[in-house]
């Protein structure tokens, strides 16, 4: 099926631009949505393969090891047919405080020779109040049949110093639709989010996200919302040692690893095209990151493994290097809808010992 689609309707695709191209998959996937038993057949027959037992990770059971990376589903309309194509969790955002349309246009770029994409989307989403509104109207938690997670960054007008209330009310008005939620800090295409990972910004942030986590749980006698932080690949490790000091002292139930990269690894420097870099050149770069993370916390830290994955081995070597879960964004475009179910199945199979 995924060589059909390289051989034939990826040629056809790629012919459009490649936000064109990802509006008519959004509209494919809205559409395949209307239709949950639909979806349902497509998970019954197995094109969700299933853990043996399944992955629980923060209190939480994945059927599976692959989901989908933040960033695809922006206006949080699809995420219930995922299961479909194979993956076990979604994460579903960037959603900010305030409704945003992001940067103008072009500003997604395919590099299919390289299966790379570079992105400066700078986060256009209908903002937290409307989201929570839609996802009102979706499957909650507990009915629905995989983790969902809610990734909130910074507006765009809100200055950096006033991030901390920006986050806070995205938190505030999202919490009760998520199984897990991520605190983006580190995409490169909003002016100065990335100088929240230094620990002057960090600490406070993380504090004041945590806060007010730990109060929403009180005032419910809920258990708090496992929080995650999504980190960049363009980190230096004495400063990723600070960062983690930061979020083990703030009790985070885990890091994404990574986000996209603002360096043009080896093959990549003639890409003109200024954002965040993804795809199979990343994936040195992330894997990196992941195994300094794993080695520097004794493996304590949960992690999601993100960056570049574009065939199995690249989810086992995250695997390897420490990761619980992985996430697909980039990989899902070059190699075909039912690649996630082909990773996931892989992972399945090679079990090991893995976390
Ligand atoms: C077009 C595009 C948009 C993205 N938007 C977001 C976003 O809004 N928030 C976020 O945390 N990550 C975003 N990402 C980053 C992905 O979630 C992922 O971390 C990164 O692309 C590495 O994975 P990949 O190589 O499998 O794509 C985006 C990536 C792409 C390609």
């Amino acid at each position: 099926m995924d060589t059909l689609y390289e051989k034939v309707l990826r040629p056809i695709f790629f012919t459009q631009s490649a936000e064109t191209a990802h509006d008519f998959t959004v509209n494919a996937l809205r559409l395949l949505d209307t239709l949950p038993f639909a979806v349902r057949i497509f998970e019954r027959f197995n094109l969700r393969p299933k853990n043996t037992k399944p992955v629980r990770l923060f209190g939480l059971d994945f059927p599976n090891r692959v989901g989908l990376a933040a960033g695809f589903d922006k206006h949080a309309q699809i995420w219930p047919a995922l299961g479909a194509f194979g993956f076990g969790h979604a994460e579903i955002g960037t959603f900010t405080m305030h409704k945003q349309d992001g940067n103008p246009k072009p500003r997604m770029f395919r590099y299919p020779a390289a299966e790379a994409v570079v992105n400066r989307y700078g986060f256009p989403n209908p903002g937290a109040e409307i989201v929570a509104r839609r996802l009102a109207h979706a499957p909650g938690k507990g009915a629905r049949s995989f983790p969902l997670g809610i990734n909130i960054g910074k507006s765009k007008i809100t200055p950096l110093d006033k991030a901390a209330e920006d986050y806070i009310s995205s938190f505030a008005l999202l919490a009760d639709y998520a199984d897990f939620m991520v605190v983006n800090i580190s995409s490169p295409n909003t002016p100065g989010l990335r100088e929240l990972q230094n620990k002057n910004h960090l600490a406070g942030l993380l504090g004041a996200v945590q806060g007010a986590n730990r109060r929403r749980a009180e005032s419910l006698s809920l258990a708090p919302v496992p929080i995650l932080l999504k980190i960049a690949p363009d980190i230096a490790f004495p400063q990723l040692d600070e960062l983690l000091g930061i979020v083990e002292a703030n009790h985070f139930d885990g890091i994404v690893a990574t986000n996209t990269t603002v360096s043009r690894p080896a093959g990549t420097e003639n890409f003109e095209a200024t954002g965040g870099l993804s795809g199979r050149p990343l994936l040195e770069k992330s894997l990196g990151i992941v195994r300094y993370i794993s080695r520097a916390t004794g493996g304590r830290l949960p992690i999601i493994g993100s960056g570049g994955i574009c065939q199995p081995e690249d989810a086992g070597r995250f695997m390897d290097e420490g990761a619980s879960l992985v996430q697909i964004y980039t990989g899902w475009v070059f190699r075909g809808p039912f690649f996630p179910a082909r990773v996931a199945r892989a992972l399945a199979w090679h079990q090991r010992e893995w976390v």
